[in-house]
């Protein structure tokens, strides 16, 4: 498959776009600074925090999974058994619990991952969230692949 630039001029903090490559759903969510905070809250309730065991190229292993601190690559596939997380931004929605602080759920066997697609303890996903190849072409330019 061929790499698929990204234009992320547009994209306004808060914001995910979603993106095809190779098939496959990719994410590009813009952290505000009020996300980023919250990646050090959670990760006493992480399975793999420092993301010692998934996949992601060395560049994005960091605290922030990613080469901007503000913008997360990461595919959009659970570790499950494959289906789409939903994006849950909000903060302690009745559903999630009162110590939600934002990020993705996925719906067929409630699986959870934070805002860096770092997965929770005890859910049925094994790993985080894969984050696929990519670069930065210029400011505003993301190439991934
Ligand atoms: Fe996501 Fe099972 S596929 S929890």
């Amino acid at each position: 498959g061929a790499p698929v630039e990204v234009d992320i001029s547009k994209l306004e903090p808060g914001m995910l776009l979603m993106v095809e490559w190779r098939g496959r759903v990719v994410w590009v969510l813009k952290r505000t600074p009020e996300m980023l905070a919250t990646l050090k809250k959670v990760e006493d309730e992480l399975a793999d925090p420092n993301s010692e065991k998934d996949q992601q190229p060395e560049y994005a292993r960091n605290e922030t999974r990613s080469i901007k601190p503000e913008i997360l690559v990461a595919e959009g596939i659970c570790t499950h058994l494959g289906c789409s997380p939903v994006f849950r931004k909000e903060i302690a929605p009745a559903d999630l619990g009162p110590d939600w602080l934002g990020g993705f759920f996925c719906p067929c066997h409630g699986s959870k991952f934070d805002l860096a697609g770092r997965v929770y303890k005890s859910v049925p996903a094994p790993t985080n969230l894969v984050v696929p190849p990519h670069t930065y072409l210029s400011d505003n330019r993301l190439l991934i692949g």
